[in-house]
């Protein structure tokens, strides 16, 4: 770990704390007191402050609204029984940040910003973390480019913050999937592995035709066949196969490295079953529900955590599940809260405590 940075902080002069129903906190749409924010320029990061949450003044001409050079994550903070308050995994989030950052071509941003610093400005906020089961503190660290400039070149000059978000969860209700065969989320040698922006915003239009046909979320499928499934907009997806679980592999580029996903693959071990990360074929699944061996599906992210999916369409079949009997999916979200919430041992070192 690296020296801690002094980051100064200026209070609210009153908090909106009163003003928040936490027994039905939505997803993404209430914010904290404060917010955290850096700038870089020549070269170097500088004005780190943990100030009132509040707007942005931008120029018009500022690079990121018209070129995309912005990148985020997503992470959560939990309270245990005590009212201590965690942060699951960001040294993994930080390091997939700044894996992003290089794609985008933008610096990476250091250590005793992004992790410090957070931690700091959650430990100012902490009496925002919720402590209802289901809900969380959401984390969106962030980064866009800031240049006066309208010609086509990297930025030089920066902004990265961090905000946050007492949230309830993401989706309430068993999820439709719809296998997605015409339109693509990314190819190899695209920014599919990168959380960047403008793979949330090429994904609206698809998403919204699948809506309009009655499902959550589109599944998406490889570029060149549309073969191969990869993941969903905001999850990466497992498959539970007679006693196997299968996810999507990495190795394409083309899917989000996902720190749930992590988790869960570990914690799939733990309890037994044999995980496979590799190429998933639509013919395969289908030919697994046709014999009755597709038993569960289920998707994982840092908002939707795990999502149960009753049903998945491809072409004309419409494979449908019964979620209330699933085994698997239910014994890894129990087992995944536990550690969050501090109900169970925190073996792997996932949580970070806030002082
Ligand atoms: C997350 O799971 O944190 C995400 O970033 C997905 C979505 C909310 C954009």
């Amino acid at each position: 770990m690296m020296a801690t940075m002094d980051i100064p902080v200026t209070k609210v002069q009153k908090s909106r704390l009163p003003e928040v129903d936490f027994d039905n906190l939505p997803f993404g749409k209430v914010f904290t007191d404060h917010m955290l924010e850096a700038d870089y320029e020549n070269g170097e990061w500088k004005n780190v402050q943990i100030k009132p949450y509040g707007p942005l003044t931008f120029t018009p001409a500022m690079a990121v609204l018209h070129y995309g050079q912005a990148i985020f994550e997503g992470i959560k903070a939990y309270k245990d029984a005590a009212g201590n308050a965690y942060i699951f995994r960001p040294y993994d989030n930080f390091k997939r940040f700044n894996v992003s950052a290089q794609r985008m071509q933008m610096p990476e941003v250091p250590e005793e910003i992004f992790v410090d610093g957070m931690a700091k400005l959650i430990s100012l906020d902490k009496d925002w973390v919720p402590s209802k089961e289901d809900n969380a503190l959401y984390i969106r660290p962030f980064m866009i480019s800031t240049d006066e400039l309208i010609g086509v070149r990297p930025s030089d000059k920066y902004k990265f913050l961090i905000i946050l978000s007492p949230s309830g969860p993401y989706y309430n209700a068993p999820m439709r999937l719809m296998v997605e065969e015409k339109y693509v989320r990314a190819a190899e040698g695209g920014a599919g592995y990168a959380k960047a922006a403008g793979n949330y915003g090429a994904a609206m239009f698809p998403t919204a035709q699948a809506k309009m046909g009655g499902y959550d979320q589109v599944l998406w499928t490889d570029a060149t066949e549309h073969k191969y499934v990869q993941e969903c907009g905001t999850m990466n997806v497992f498959f539970i196969i007679g006693d196997t679980a299968i996810t999507p592999d990495l190795s394409q580029g083309t899917i989000l490295a996902g720190v749930t996903r992590m988790s869960v693959i570990t914690l799939l071990k733990d309890m037994g079953l044999k995980v496979e990360e590799r190429p998933l074929g639509i013919d395969e699944i289908v030919a697994a529900y046709k014999e009755g061996q597709l038993k569960e599906i289920f998707g994982t992210g840092t908002a939707a955590t795990i999502s149960y999916v009753q049903e998945l369409k491809y072409n004309d079949i419409e494979m449908k599940f019964s979620t209330d009997s699933w085994k698997t999916a239910a014994k890894v979200k129990e087992r995944l809260t536990d550690i969050r919430v501090a109900r169970a041992e925190d073996v792997y070192n996932w949580m970070y405590p806030v002082k």
